[in-house]
């Protein structure tokens, strides 16, 4: 349905919706439950130069309209990505991939993707310098705007693909990173990744989760994820994927007004498999309800007059 279509870097998605890194493994895992070759396209689970086995246990806590996780990038390293999940992938899913990267250092970063921008089905390389729950690397990169430039510089410098540069929420001034990125070459950017949190077992009097605190994700940051997507569009001139506690096509419409031109989903995944299959066929009968001929129309509209 050529209404939902939206273009994301000079790549064509037929809809804008995006199953987050991280919370639909290497999409094959879903193409069981329904064609995931209705996705915009997908994100996959993030990935680091060599193997990694994550944070201890327990890794996950429940809030109110939400979760924190503490997963610690746990991934099989990109040659097994590359050689096993990949292939998998590429057998019930025709589009280009979105494929997400992290590091702890610019080399691991430039490492791994130099070795992923080789790969044809992938469309972009999504650099996460905002992962909270690894020491060393991840979000130290993504909460000063120096440290987010010269990632983002060392990876244009050694990739062709588009780089679209994922952002952290954990920063009082969200967009002096969102400039610095763009001005060293970032071809968009995905905001935001989640809020750092904890909670604390009453019985045990001890934080939940091992690793003490984690990232706080789902409909609950909804509005801090909108204010930012809003207040990156005012500043930059770059493809926004917004994200942040999307839950429906309601929120999809919400966040392409506040400036997104495609929206990831997250922690709804989780709670229902589904959820990017129902927000793709509902978003017809919303854009009737308000009145929009076609999404690519509506991105930023919040912003006119
Ligand atoms: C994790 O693996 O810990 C989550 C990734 C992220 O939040 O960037």
């Amino acid at each position: 349905m050529e209404r939902l279509n939206v273009s994301l870097c000079g790549i064509n998605l037929d809809n804008p919706v995006i199953p987050a890194s991280g919370t639909f493994g290497y999409g094959y895992e879903f193409a069981e439950l329904y064609d995931i070759n209705i996705l915009g396209t997908l994100s996959f689970k993030g990935t680091t130069k060599g193997p990694r086995f994550g944070n201890p246990t327990p890794r996950i806590a429940e809030c109110t309209s939400g979760m924190i996780n503490s997963v610690g990038l746990q991934n099989p390293g990109v040659d097994k990505v590359i050689s096993e999940e990949l292939p998998k992938l590429k057998k019930c899913f025709d589009k280009k991939v979105m494929a997400n990267v992290s590091g702890f250092s610019i080399d691991d970063y430039v490492y791994t993707c130099e070795r992923l921008d080789d790969i044809d089905e992938i469309g972009w390389l999504e650099v996460n310098i905002s992962c909270p729950n690894v020491h060393g690397g991840g979000m130290s990169f993504g909460t000063d705007p120096k440290a987010a430039a010269s990632v983002t510089k060392a990876v244009k410098s050694a990739v062709k693909k588009p780089v679209i540069i994922k952002l952290t929420p954990n920063v009082t001034d969200i967009v002096s990173i969102a400039k610095a990125c763009e001005d060293e070459g970032a071809d968009g950017l995905s905001l935001i990744n989640t809020m750092m949190g904890m909670r604390i077992n009453l019985k045990t009097k001890k934080p939940v989760i091992a690793n003490k605190m984690g990232g706080f994700s789902g409909p609950a940051i909804f509005p801090v994820a909108l204010r930012m997507v809003y207040q990156v569009y005012e500043a930059v001139n770059i493809p926004i994927i917004g994200m942040g506690g999307i839950a429906s096509a309601e929120d999809v419409v919400e966040m392409m007004l506040a400036g997104a031109t495609a929206c990831e989903i997250g922690a709804m995944n989780l709670v229902d498999p589904m959820i990017c299959k129902k927000i793709i066929e509902d978003l017809p009968e919303v854009m009737d309800k308000y009145g929009i001929k076609n999404l690519e129309s509506i991105i930023g509209g919040a912003h006119n007059g």
